[in-house]
């Protein structure tokens, strides 16, 4: 093992499974509220396609360059191919592309709060110049408008905007974000990580803009909008020059061929998932209320598969929470580490289906009145 610190994710419910694999029954005991893979299943067409030929999907060298899962893409995203670059998940291509494109001298602008693995990234692995745009809770942890614009103007060599944002789940639209990018210094490369939007609708991506402009990227997981965080498969949507000069750092064969597919497909399936889309805002009120009815809590409102809930500060903090739980197994997330802002109350939750929900609730009544 190196000896460069990781950084911390959600996941630990692997713990309890048992990494070995060895236990894999064992998962469901667990409610893994900490990670925001997808509450569904991919659609049933995928389920079918990956079952009737698993054997041979195992043991088959996929299409060395995702050939058909990117023309798929470019399809249904209305872009040309040479627009998209596959991955094996978009840390695969976060990694490629920031240690390409950027070096210990670059400035980089980020959220407070934001994705972890960003200023990880960034700070112990490239070692960049990061400055933070800190988002405040009076302002429900969404950026100002005027404060991205001021800072924007500073000149960075780079800017990263997640959005919808995690752990907040807040959203800026498509339309003020291009009127924003539009007035950006040309210099300063924005990448958009867009791996929740699909829960806002995938016509708030902004995909078909940044093939236009040579400084914005689009990074499109389709982890967890898709049901497909095992499989690993994603890709970058940027100007074809950008795309070009990645192409030659990406290797052959590196998204896996149950990823290729599930990929394709997920992509056709347009209906099942807005219909999964729909269910989730239905879950997710349903959540925020059965959470409001424990505790005198800040629910931060979200767009997304997951909510940021500010514990009332008189009571356990998210660490005591997230710990308590786990003895009845549940496993939720602690967001201290994820900003500056957020302090010890700061508790994550990923939405579930209605019954799991309902364990979720029962759990955290019985933590919360300890
Ligand atoms: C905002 C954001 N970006 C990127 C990722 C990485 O996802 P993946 O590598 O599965 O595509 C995650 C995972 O949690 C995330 O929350």
């Amino acid at each position: 093992m190196s000896s460069l610190k990781k950084c911390f994710h959600g996941g630990a419910f692997f713990d309890a499974v048992g990494n070995d694999f060895s236990s894999l029954d064992k998962r469901s005991e667990i409610i893994n509220g900490d990670v925001l893979d997808a509450w569904f299943p991919p659609a049933p067409e995928i389920l079918k396609v990956l079952g009737t030929h698993l054997d041979w999907i195992i043991r088959t060298s996929p299409p060395t360059d995702c050939d058909g899962f990117v023309r798929t893409v470019a399809h249904h995203r209305g872009v040309g191919e040479e627009n998209i670059l596959p991955g094996a998940g978009s840390s695969d291509l976060m990694f490629l592309a920031l240690t390409q494109w950027l070096t210990p001298h670059s400035r980089v602008l980020l959220l407070d709060p934001t994705y972890g693995e960003y200023e990880h990234l960034l700070t112990n692995v490239i070692g960049c110049r990061v400055e933070r745009l800190t988002c405040h809770r009076s302002q429900l942890f969404s950026p100002s408008l005027e404060d991205l614009n001021k800072a924007l103007a500073r000149e960075y060599d780079f800017c990263i905007l997640v959005n919808p944002n995690s752990p907040t789940g807040c959203h800026i639209g498509r339309e003020t974000l291009e009127c924003v990018f539009e007035d950006a210094p040309s210099s300063t490369t924005i990448w958009v990580d867009e791996t929740y939007v699909e829960y806002v609708g995938s016509e708030h991506s902004l995909e078909k803009f940044a093939v236009q402009r040579p400084n914005v990227v689009i990074s499109k997981s389709m982890s967890k909008s898709y049901g497909l965080s095992g499989v690993r498969v994603a890709y970058l949507c940027a100007h074809a020059e950008r795309i070009a000069q990645l192409r030659k750092y990406s290797p052959p064969w590196v998204v896996s061929l149950p990823g290729q597919i599930a990929g394709v497909l997920a992509l056709q399936e347009t209906s099942y998932y807005k219909q999964r889309y729909m269910e989730t805002k239905k879950l997710r009120e349903e959540l925020v209320a059965g959470l409001l009815d424990l505790q005198r809590m800040e629910i931060i409102p979200s767009v997304a598969n997951f909510v940021l809930c500010m514990l009332d500060p008189q009571g356990p903090s998210a660490a005591t929470v997230v710990q308590e739980c786990r003895k009845d197994n549940l496993y939720l997330r602690d967001t201290k580490l994820m900003g500056t802002t957020l302090g010890n109350h700061a508790l994550r939750i990923a939405v579930k289906d209605g019954p799991t929900n309902q364990k979720m609730l029962t759990i955290l009544a019985r933590v919360l009145a300890k």
